[in-house]
């Protein structure tokens, strides 16, 4: 018995690098999970291209997170993380690091609750926010906007955030977020010199701007370079200059401190409101992946099976 997966054999960018190849399942009697919606992630894509290759050994099945049903029988969701990649009918995973997803949260919102959720609400804990100015850049981001709404609710002064697409204005406004064009630089700068602490997943130019506006004892957090570039400050930066990685920050997590976090997430997740999607079937991937960096667009999420659509 086969299933599909989408691999990587080299790096490069993810159109050209990643193919959709058939695979034999993996034996059965293990915990095995096929696979129903997994998101497409700059998180995803950027491994392909190599930004990790040190880390990472090919040829690699895509993919970090999804929801899948387990393949004994009862059909009870999983996310099956920290196994072999999520792009793939079905996953052989661990059953200490397979997260059961409770019954009234929908699949859509299953898919991305890992790594998105995680890494807001690590960066969150490990540099709190109450009573701070808080500065977001790539604001329309699904990481960016789940920061905004917990700094919020975790009581910073203030949130504003830098966008690029002008669809996202309206809803961080919404939101709560005082929102700042990309193009802007002097108001780039003011929020900079104002803010306390910046959570940054731009790098490249508008990075090193903020962090070189910001003050002493502040914090600049580097969590993305989806510019593609590094932050490159022209002198030693006054803020203090930190790095978040989901990864190194759950590295030494057991099973259990793993489950309890989820279990402490899913009422967050309840709250806030489901931010859109659009869906294309895992044969559809090419699109899929097109579509996922269209600036202003709605997350994109991989189907495994036209069956399980509802
Ligand atoms: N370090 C970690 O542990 C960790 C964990 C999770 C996520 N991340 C990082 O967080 C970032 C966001 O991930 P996500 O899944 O939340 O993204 P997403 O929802 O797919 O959104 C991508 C966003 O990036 C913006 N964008 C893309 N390329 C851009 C560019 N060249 N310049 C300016 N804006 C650009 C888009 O803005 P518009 O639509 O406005 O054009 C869009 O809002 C990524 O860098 C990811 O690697 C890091």
């Amino acid at each position: 018995m086969q299933t599909q997966a989408l691999i990587y054999r080299r790096f490069g960018p993810p159109l050209d690098a990643l193919a959709l190849e058939p695979l034999a399942l993996p034996p059965g009697g293990g915990f095995r999970v096929a696979m129903v919606l997994s998101p497409v992630n700059p998180s995803d894509l950027i491994p392909v291209t190599g930004a990790y290759a040190h880390r990472i050994t090919l040829p690699c099945v895509a993919g970090y997170e999804g929801v899948g049903r387990v393949l004994d029988g009862t059909g009870r969701r999983v996310l099956p993380l920290r196994a072999g990649g999520t792009w793939q009918g079905v996953v052989a995973a661990d059953p200490d690091w397979a997260v059961p997803v409770p019954e009234d949260i929908p699949d859509t919102l299953a898919a991305r609750a890992y790594i998105n959720p995680m890494a807001a609400r690590g960066m969150l804990a490990r540099w709190p926010v109450a009573g701070r100015r808080v500065l977001l850049s790539g604001a329309g981001s699904a990481c960016a906007a789940l920061l905004g709404r917990w700094a919020l609710a975790g009581g910073a002064a203030e949130v504003a955030g830098i966008y690029r697409a002008p669809a996202r204005r309206a809803a961080l406004e919404a939101a709560g977020i005082r929102p700042i064009p990309m193009a802007d630089h002097r108001q780039i700068a003011e929020a900079a010199a104002r803010a306390d602490v910046a959570f940054d997943s731009l790098g490249g130019p508008v990075g090193t701007l903020v962090l070189e506006r910001m003050r002493p004892g502040t914090d600049f957090v580097g969590y993305g370079l989806l510019s593609g570039q590094t932050i490159r400050p022209e002198r030693p930066p006054a803020a203090g200059f930190h790095r978040f990685h989901l990864r190194e920050a759950q590295a030494a997590w057991t099973p259990a401190e793993w489950q309890a976090a989820f279990a402490a997430l899913w009422p967050l997740l309840r709250e806030a409101p489901e931010p859109p999607a659009r869906e294309y079937l895992l044969t559809d991937w090419r699109a899929a992946i097109a579509a996922s960096s269209q600036p202003g667009g709605a997350k994109v999420l991989l189907r495994f099976s036209e069956e399980d659509a509802t």
